[in-house]
């Protein structure tokens, strides 16, 4: 089952100058020579982060939609292989279909390398024509349509143990990549954001709407249909992790109301879970996992013995605490709605927040028993006290995606459950007693 193995890279394209070492490229293999030629046109989206778990899933969907992608990771939290995956199913897509696939080309670097980033951007800048040139009209143009941004990192508990580290990578980083971003002229930019911008609102117990823990005041009707103006800003952010998202929002926000030529859509995603229906894909950290699906799944594989709830005194359902799970390829595909809305100009320019989220709060309970019924095995549970920076409820008010986007999730918990089982069937875990 070790799929980490780096000896599957299919092909190098090109290593760069030693002024970035780091920089380590990759393409679908096609002949540089002839790719080059045809290369000089095409437009492309970034997708930094697009090897870990969410990314990879959205890289898999840009490609499904035609878009030709560029790929930049560091690999801190993800793996080589899962590119070649990615090359597989994309490649075993369009062989099916009879058609080319996009493009896709990987930089093994870390996107706050300054020079690397500048080297990468520089590679898909449109030449000017000599007509440009004579009449001095000579403004970059790139041939970056958008870039998203999954490039953080994002343990809760990590964060307080280690603020500075989460800071420096998921703001900082920001900070920089989006000044070099606006030198090249690329601002369309699909931010990945979290439910957990939405603090201790999360605890109210009601949906959570998009015109809460704003950065410019909002204004929305209730259910009653009474106006109601929120003011920018949040109280009880739990924890470091979940002040960088805010943070990147707020920076965001304040950029794209200094030069109406951002569009950002902050996309605050609730609980992604599941996999590709292939099984070739799925959430694969290099640390201890401790999101819920991967670690039910250490369970399952009888890497961990038991499955830790941490926390029964909710004041939900059940006690245990209730999220709003989403499946991850819904969640996918809404990174490619947001890109589509934007490029038709559906969206106004500036900076504008979406819940990806289905509506449905789900308790730990519900999705343990849900993983039992799709897999047939018992997960032993120990219950244990609330964590450190958890929030009782949180689940999404998903209108605007819909209203805006044309986006909405299809997939059931059942669903998420049944393709995780799917994966690991595949994998040939040991059995575990039947329920
Ligand atoms: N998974 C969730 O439950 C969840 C929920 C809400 C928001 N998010 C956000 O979505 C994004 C993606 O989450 P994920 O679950 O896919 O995480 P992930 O860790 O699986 O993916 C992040 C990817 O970014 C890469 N990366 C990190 N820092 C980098 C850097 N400096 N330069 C280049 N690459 C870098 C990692 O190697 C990894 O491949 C993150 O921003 C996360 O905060 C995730």
């Amino acid at each position: 089952m070790d799929h980490h193995s780096d000896s599957d890279i299919s092909s190098q394209r090109h290593v760069h100058s030693s002024s970035v070492s780091s920089l380590d490229t990759q393409s679908t293999g096609i002949d540089d020579a002839c790719e080059d030629l045809q290369d000089s046109d095409r437009e492309y989206i970034v997708v930094v982060g697009g090897l870990g778990y969410i990314g990879s899933h959205t890289c898999l969907e840009l490609l499904k939609s035609g878009y030709n992608i560029v790929v930049i990771d560091n690999l801190s939290n993800s793996f080589r292989s899962v590119y070649t995956r990615l090359q597989t199913l994309g490649k075993n897509y369009f062989d099916t279909r009879c058609e080319p696939m996009p493009q896709m080309h990987l930089y093994v670097s870390d996107y706050r390398d300054e020079a690397a980033m500048k080297q990468i951007l520089g590679e898909y800048v449109r030449p000017h024509t000599s007509h440009q040139l004579l009449e001095g009209e000579a403004r970059i143009e790139s041939r970056i349509r958008g870039v998203i941004h999954f490039g953080a990192y994002k343990s809760v508990s990590e964060s307080i143990q280690q603020p500075l580290k989460y800071y420096a990578n998921n703001v900082a980083g920001l900070v920089e990549f989006c000044s070099i971003l606006n030198s090249f002229q690329i601002k369309t930019f699909v931010f990945s954001s979290s439910a957990t911008v939405y603090g201790s609102i999360a605890n109210s117990g009601m949906p959570l709407r998009e015109e809460h823990c704003t950065h410019q005041e909002e204004a929305f009707s209730d259910h009653d249909g009474v106006t109601k103006t929120v003011l920018g800003g949040c109280t009880g952010l739990t924890n470091p992790y979940g002040r960088t998202k805010w943070m990147c929002e707020a920076i965001l926000s304040d950029l794209a109301l200094a030069d109406p030529e951002w569009t950002v859509l902050a996309l605050r995603y609730f609980n992604p879970v599941g996999c590709d229906a292939s099984g070739l894909l799925r959430e694969d950290p290099r640390g201890v996992p401790t999101n819920l699906m991967p670690v039910v799944l250490r369970v399952l594989t009888g890497v961990s013995p038991v499955l830790d709830v941490f926390g029964t005194d909710y004041p939900t359902v059940d006690g245990t605490a209730v999220r709003d799970f989403i499946h991850v390829t819904d969640l996918a595909r809404g990174h490619i709605a947001a890109l589509a809305a934007a490029f038709d100009g559906r969206v106004p320019k500036g900076f504008r927040t979406y819940n990806l989220g289905s509506g449905k709060g789900h308790s730990v309970l519900d999705v343990v028993s849900a993983v039992e019924s799709a897999s047939s095995s018992k997960i032993p549970l120990r219950i244990l006290g609330r964590r450190e920076g958890d929030v009782g409820s949180c689940v999404a008010m998903p209108k605007r995606a819909e209203t805006e986007l044309d986006w909405k999730t299809e997939k059931s918990l059942e669903t998420c459950c049944r393709d995780v089982c799917n994966f690991l069937d595949k994998f040939k875990r040991p059995a575990m007693p039947v329920v």
